[in-house]
């Protein structure tokens, strides 16, 4: 069998979640979109279940494969619907509900749910505070929110907005959202729900008011990647839930100047052992990772060495003598960051556990 695989660690990811309950002093809805940003939401949300206070996902299609694994607790659909007709499914499935714009408030206005509603809506009503991207204009929030509660079909509103740099730590930008949401929920008095990972990890000072009965939006911090560029001291407590790894399956020992690989991107400088991996960009693992990316074979730290192709990828071996066929490498894990992966390529490791496939999960910590 071919060697390569993602390990999951359910007793991490239930460690990160605590941590995002812990700093934030508040109610935290777990976000599995996206397989659980490539992780497997089924499996991540039963390891969570009996204790998270709820699940976010991407679209209705996520949240009914939960409930079809079982999973009762709270559902929240991060971009609501996307046609009218998915209302009644929204309500039998008691799924919750952003509204992020007028056309569905007037959506929910028109629609004809049963009657009398047996379980009317939960809907969190998502300002624009100036991410631009999604949400209401703050001078519609208000008079949406009133509309939403004269509908007789909403049962209850929590007032959001999503950060648009909140991983930039020295940037005010996150400030400045805020005043424009606080601006536009004067008067309202309904629980609030602002923070992702960054927001939870890096911005205790801004919410030093929030309420208890606030919600926080944890993602990438559950899988244990860090959402900043450099280190932070919060974001050093989390635990790595994915390994990715797989073992050399072919070694070629070379003399100076030899090529290896597709477009010869690495020529050798002194004699070297090349170990050859089996993984590659169409697991998931970044083809524009250049050479010098760190991983581990053995244990040991070492290097990729040249073009990552479709299925192959070649490692140095030259320091280390003991490592050869059959020997573990760690692509990225519980020693080798995949933030540190990620940012050698270019891209952040959201992406990276996002572009996973092919790779069985194997999982731990049930
Ligand atoms: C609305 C919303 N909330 C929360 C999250 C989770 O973000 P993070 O993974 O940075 O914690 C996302 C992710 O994209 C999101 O779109």
């Amino acid at each position: 069998m071919r060697p390569a695989r993602a390990l999951i660690d359910l007793q991490a990811l239930r460690h990160n979640y605590r941590l995002a309950r812990e700093v934030s002093r508040a109610k935290a809805l777990a976000v599995v979109k996206a397989d659980a940003y490539g992780h497997g939401a089924v499996r991540c949300a039963q390891a969570l279940e009996g204790e998270a206070d709820g699940f976010a996902v991407a679209c209705i299609e996520e949240a009914l494969q939960l409930r079809e694994a079982g999973i009762r607790a709270p559902i929240l659909l991060l971009e609501g619907f996307f046609e009218a007709d998915e209302l009644a499914l929204i309500e039998q499935h008691e799924l919750w509900c952003v509204v992020h714009a007028l056309w569905q408030v007037e959506a929910i206005e028109r629609t004809q749910l049963r009657k009398p509603l047996r379980t009317p809506l939960n809907i969190w009503l998502k300002l624009d505070s100036g991410m631009h991207r999604v949400g209401l204009h703050p001078a519609d929030y208000q008079a949406a929110y009133r509309r939403l509660l004269a509908t007789g079909k909403v049962a209850k509103i929590v007032l959001m907005s999503h950060f648009a740099r909140a991983d930039e730590l020295d940037c005010p930008r996150s400030e400045e959202q805020l005043a424009v949401f606080e601006q536009a929920r004067q008067g309202l008095a309904a629980e609030v729900s602002l923070r992702n990972s960054p927001a939870v990890l890096g911005w205790p000072q801004l919410f030093k008011q929030q309420q208890a009965s606030d919600w926080v939006r944890p993602g990438i911090m559950l899988y244990g990647a860090t959402p900043f560029e450099g280190e932070q001291a919060v974001a050093a407590r989390l635990q790595p839930v994915m390994t990715l790894e797989s073992k050399i399956i072919s070694v070629r020992e070379l003399p100076a100047g030899e090529p290896v690989g597709y477009g010869a991107r690495f020529v050798t400088e002194r004699p070297t052992r090349v170990g050859v991996v089996a993984m590659g960009y169409a697991d998931g693992y970044p083809r524009h990772a250049p050479t010098g990316t760190p991983l581990l074979v053995d244990g040991q730290p070492s290097r990729l060495l040249g073009r990552v192709s479709m299925d192959m990828l070649c490692v140095d071996l030259g320091d280390l003598p003991a490592a050869g066929l059959g020997s573990r490498v760690e692509l990225w894990g519980k020693n080798v960051l995949a933030s540190e992966v990620a940012s050698r390529a270019g891209t952040i490791p959201y992406q990276l556990f996002c572009n996973l496939r092919r790779v069985p999960l194997l999982y731990s910590g049930d």
